[in-house]
C-alpha cells in the first residue's frame, strides 16, 4: 500500500494510524495495513466513513487525539487485567461488584466519555477478529438488506455502532435504545445522530434485566452484554420473550476475555451455545474469533458471535 495514496482517500484512518504510531499501540497501526491487505479498499473506505461519523458526533473533541488517547488507554486496560487473570484464572470483578461498576464505571463520564466508549468503537476497525465479527454481523443478521417488520431494539448498544449499521441498512425501521449508563445512550445518539438516523431511535436508561415490560422487537441486537450481567441465563429469557415470532436476535459473549466490568465468566464457546439453546432459542449461525496475536496463548481471550431465532 502506497502511504501518500491513502493520506489523500483515507485522511482520518491515515491520521489516526499515525497518531497510534506515537503510542504502545503501534501494533495496531500495522492492523491497518493488514486489514487492508486482507480486504482491500473496501475496508479502509468502512473505517473512514465510520471515523467521520466519529467527528462529526463529537466536533468538540480533538480527532484524532482522543480516538488514540482512548483506544490506547482502553487497550492497556484490558492487559493489566489478562496478566491478572492469568494468575488467578478468574475476573477482577465478579457479580457482587455490580452495583459499585454501576456507580463508579457506567456512570462514569471520566471512564465512558474519556476512553471506554470511543476506545470500543475503534476496536471494530483496529482489532482483525472485531473488523471480523462487524462482518459476520452484516453478512448473517443485516442482509438481506429489506427492513424487517418491526421494531428493532439494541440493549447494551455502548457506543452505537451497531445500531449505526443496522439502521443504514434498514432505513424504516423504528429503534429503542435501552443502556445503563447514561454516557452510552448520549454516545450512541451522537452517533446515530451523525449518520441521520437518529429521528428513529428512542432511548431508554433502563439496566435490561431489571426493567419493566418491554416491547416485542422483530430483530435484537445484543452485543457483549452476556458477560456483563449477573445472569446471563435471565437475559437469554428476556431475549425469548422480547422476540416476536419469527425475529432474529444478534448476540455477542465474551470468553476468557478479563476486562474491569466483565463479571461473568465463560470459559467456552460451547458454554455460549449451551446456553442459549437451554433458553429455548435456536443457534441459526455462530462464529467464533480471537485475536491473532492470542492465537498461541492456551486460553485466549475470545467472542462469540450468534445469529439466533425462537427455538420452536
Ligand atoms: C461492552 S459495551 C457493548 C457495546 C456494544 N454493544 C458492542 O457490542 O460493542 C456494554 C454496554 O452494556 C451496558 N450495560 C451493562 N450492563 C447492562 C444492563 N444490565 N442493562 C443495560 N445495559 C447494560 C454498558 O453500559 C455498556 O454500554
Amino acid at each position: 500500500m502506497k502511504h501518500d495514496l491513502m493520506t489523500g482517500s483515507f485522511p482520518l484512518v491515515s491520521a489516526l494510524q499515525e497518531g497510534l504510531n506515537k503510542t504502545l499501540f503501534g501494533a495496531s497501526a500495522s492492523a491497518v495495513e493488514s486489514l487492508h491487505a486482507d480486504y482491500g479498499d473496501e475496508y479502509l473506505s468502512d473505517f473512514e466513513r465510520s471515523l467521520g461519523l466519529l467527528k462529526k458526533a463529537f466536533p468538540q473533541n480533538t480527532f484524532p487525539d482522543w480516538a488514540v488517547r482512548g483506544f490506547q488507554r482502553l487497550g492497556s486496560t484490558i492487559l493489566r487485567e489478562e496478566v491478572a487473570f492469568k494468575q488467578t484464572g478468574q475476573y477482577s470483578a465478579g457479580i457482587e461488584e455490580l452495583q459499585t461498576l454501576k456507580d463508579d464505571f457506567y456512570s462514569n463520564p471520566d471512564v465512558m466519555e474519556g476512553y471506554y466508549l470511543v476506545g470500543l468503537y475503534c476496536t471494530y476497525f483496529l482489532w482483525p477478529h472485531h473488523y471480523e465479527l462487524l462482518k459476520f454481523y452484516r453478512k448473517s443478521f443485516l442482509y438481506p438488506p429489506h427492513d424487517p417488520q418491526g421494531l428493532v431494539m439494541e440493549w447494551g448498544p455502548g457506543h452505537g455502532l451497531l445500531s449505526v449499521e443496522a439502521l443504514g441498512m434498514w432505513k424504516e425501521s423504528p429503534a429503542l435504545l435501552i443502556d445503563l449508563s447514561p454516557q452510552s445512550l448520549r454516545f450512541s445518539e451522537a452517533v446515530l445522530g451523525a449518520s441521520g438516523a437518529d429521528s428513529r431511535v428512542e432511548t431508554r436508561l433502563e439496566d435490561v434485566l431489571a426493567a419493566g415490560a418491554l416491547p416485542r422487537a422483530s430483530r435484537i441486537i445484543c452485543g457483549e452484554l452476556l458477560e456483563h450481567v449477573p445472569d446471563p441465563q435471565a437475559l437469554i429469557g428476556r431475549v425469548k420473550a422480547s422476540l416476536e415470532p419469527g425475529g432474529l436476535a444478534f448476540l455477542t459473549g465474551a470468553i476468557n476475555a478479563p476486562q474491569p466490568d466483565h463479571i461473568f465468566l465463560f470459559r467456552s464457546e460451547e458454554e455460549l451455545l449451551r446456553l442459549v439453546e437451554d433458553g429455548g432459542l435456536s443457534v441459526r449461525a455462530h462464529l467464533t474469533v480471537r485475536h491473532p496475536s492470542r492465537a498461541g496463548d492456551e486460553k485466549p481471550p475470545e467472542v462469540t458471535a450468534m445469529v439466533v431465532g425462537h427455538g420452536d
